[in-house]
C-alpha cells in the first residue's frame, strides 16, 4: 500500500484481505473516533464493508449517556451472536463509552471477545492478533495525553461535504448527572498545528464544512512545550480555522455556558463563514436543579449569555439540550425550564428524560426520586412547547433569502437536494442540477417545524 493511499481521507477499497465492519452509536464524537478507528485498521490491512456477513471483524462503537443508548447496543450484541454462529471465526469488538464504563463484564457476555475503551485504539491491530492467539481481550486504559493527533481520520459519510475534526477529548466538568468525564476522562486539548493540517487535507479533497467537536469547546487550551510560541485558547484557534478558506463553513459544537467568552462570540461575528450556530445546552430553567446538577451558572447568568449572542450575532441561531426529571424536580422546577424555553425561544432542543446513570455523582447521592411516568409527561411537555416554538421560529424565515450549503439528495426523492443554512436550518428544494458541495441561494416558500420547503433563487 503506498503512503498516499493510507493517508486517503475515503476508505481503501480492496476484495481481498480482512474486513471490517463498524457500527457506530452515540454523538459526531463518536462518529469521528470511528473514523480513527479505521484509519488504524486500514494501517493493519483491513478494509471496510457495508455488510456484516462480509466482516472477518465486527465493531461496534458505543454510548452510555442514557440507559436506552446501552440497552440498544444489547441488542445489536444479540445479533453479533447469532452471526458468530453462523461464521465461526468472526471477531467481535465492543468499542467507545460503554467499553470503558462496564469493562470485564462486557467479557461475560458470549457475543464479545474485544473490549477496548476511548483511549484505547491504537492498540486494536494487537488486540485482534491476540483474540486468535489467547482468546478475550480488553483495554479501558485512559490516558492524560491521547488525543490521536497524528492519525488521519477515514471518513465514511457519502457525500464528502461535511467532516468532524475533534480538537479535544474527555472532559473536566462534573455535571452531576452525567457519565462522560468517566468514560472519556480528562480533558485534553490537541496540538492546534494537527487540527489546522487536518482541516487543510479536507479542504483539498473536496469538504466544505468542518465541525470542531469537543466536549465543551470553550475550554479548548494549548499549552505549547515552548512557552515562547505562545498559549492558543478556543477564540483563537476558531480564528485560524477560519481562515484558512472564506468558502468553507466552520461549525463547532458543544459550548458550555460557564465558559464561553464574548470572545469566541466576536471571532464568530468577525467570519462570515464562522455558522451562526450556537449549541449551548441549558439543562434546567431552575437555579435549584442548575446547582444540584452542578452547572456552574444561574439561569440569569445563561439569559445574560443568550442577550450577548443575540447583540453580537443578532442573526445567531441558538439549540439546546435539556434534562426533565432530575432528581427532586418540582413542579415549580420544570415550570421554570418551560418559562426559559419561552423566553428564549429556541430554534431547536434536544430533549431528554433524565436516567440515571452508576458512578456518577447523582447516583451516589441524589435519588432518581421522579416517578417514570411524571418523567415522561414532563417530556412531552416540552416537546410540545419547543415544536411549537421551533415552527414560530421557521415561519419567521419564510420569504426570506438564504445561503445554502447542498449535502445531498432529499430523502424522500432524488428530484431534491437538501443543505442547511448558515444558521443550520434544514432546507429542501428541488435539484435543477445542483450537486452537493455547491453553495445556492434558496428563497423560503413555507415550512415545518424541522425543515424550510425553498426554491433557488
Ligand atoms: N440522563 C439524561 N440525559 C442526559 N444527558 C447527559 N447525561 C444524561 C442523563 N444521565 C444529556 C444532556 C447532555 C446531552 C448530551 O445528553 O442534556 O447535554
Ligand atoms: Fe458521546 Fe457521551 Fe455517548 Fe460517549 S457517552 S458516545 S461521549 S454522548
Amino acid at each position: 500500500m503506498s503512503r498516499e493511499e493510507l493517508f486517503s481521507v475515503r476508505p481503501l477499497f480492496n476484495p481481498e484481505g480482512r474486513h471490517v465492519y463498524l457500527e457506530t452509536y452515540g454523538c459526531q464524537m463518536n462518529v469521528n473516533d470511528s473514523e480513527v478507528v479505521l484509519s488504524i485498521l486500514q494501517g493493519a490491512g483491513f478494509t471496510l464493508c457495508e455488510k456484516m456477513d462480509e466482516a472477518d471483524l465486527i465493531l461496534v462503537n458505543t454510548c452510555s449517556i442514557r440507559d436506552n443508548a446501552e440497552q440498544r447496543v444489547l441488542g445489536r450484541l444479540d445479533l453479533f451472536r447469532q452471526e458468530k454462529k453462523r461464521r465461526p471465526g468472526v471477531v467481535v469488538g465492543v468499542l467507545g463509552c460503554m467499553a470503558e464504563r462496564l469493562k470485564d463484564k462486557l467479557l461475560e457476555n458470549s457475543a464479545v471477545d474485544i473490549v477496548a475503551g476511548p483511549d484505547a485504539y491504537r492498540d486494536l491491530p494487537r488486540l485482534v492478533e491476540a483474540v486468535t492467539a489467547s482468546g478475550k481481550q480488553i483495554n479501558t486504559i485512559l490516558s492524560h495525553e491521547e488525543t490521536y493527533a497524528d492519525i488521519a481520520p477515514v471518513r465514511m459519510d457519502k457525500q464528502g461535504v461535511s467532516a468532524f475534526i475533534s480538537i479535544m477529548r474527555g472532559c473536566n466538568n462534573v455535571c452531576s448527572y452525567c457519565i462522560v468525564p468517566y468514560v472519556r476522562g480528562a480533558e485534553r486539548s490537541r496540538d492546534p498545528e494537527s487540527i489546522l493540517n487536518e482541516a487543510r487535507t479536507l479542504i483539498d479533497a473536496g469538504y466544505r464544512e468542518i465541525n470542531l467537536l469537543g466536549q465543551n469547546v470553550d475550554s479548548y487550551n494549548w499549552s505549547p512545550a515552548d512557552p515562547a510560541e505562545g498559549k492558543l485558547d478556543f477564540a483563537g484557534l476558531l480564528d485560524r480555522v477560519a481562515r484558512l478558506d472564506p468558502a468553507v463553513r466552520i461549525r463547532f459544537a458543544t459550548s458550555h455556558p460557564k465558559d464561553m467568552s464574548d470572545r469566541v462570540l466576536h471571532t464568530m461575528a468577525s467570519h462570515p463563514n464562522i455558522c451562526r450556530h450556537i449549541h449551548l445546552p441549558v439543562q434546567s430553567g431552575s437555579d435549584v436543579m442548575l446547582e444540584k446538577m452542578n452547572r456552574k451558572y444561574t439561569r440569569a447568568r445563561y439569559m445574560e449569555q443568550i442577550a450577548s449572542i443575540r447583540r453580537i450575532m443578532p442573526d445567531c441561531a441558538v439549540t439546546t439540550d435539556v434534562i426533565a426529571g432530575f432528581s427532586g424536580e418540582s413542579d415549580e422546577d420544570f415550570e421554570a425550564t418551560l418559562s426559559l424555553f419561552r423566553e428564549v425561544r429556541y430554534d431547536g432542543a434536544f430533549m431528554f428524560q433524565y436516567s440515571e446513570r452508576p458512578g456518577t455523582k447523582a447516583s451516589r447521592h441524589y435519588p432518581d426520586d421522579v416517578p417514570a411516568a411524571v418523567k415522561t409527561a414532563r417530556l412531552n411537555e416540552i416537546i410540545a412547547l419547543q415544536n411549537g416554538i421551533s415552527l414560530e421560529r421557521n415561519r419567521e424565515c419564510v420569504g426570506k433569502f438564504y445561503e445554502v450549503l447542498i449535502e445531498g439528495p432529499s430523502k424522500r426523492s432524488d428530484a431534491e437536494l437538501v443543505g442547511r443554512t448558515s444558521q443550520n436550518k434544514t432546507c429542501v428544494f428541488p435539484a435543477g442540477g445542483h450537486r452537493p458541495g455547491e453553495y445556492v441561494n434558496v428563497r423560503v416558500l413555507s415550512c415545518t417545524s424541522a425543515t424550510l420547503l425553498c426554491e433557488v433563487v
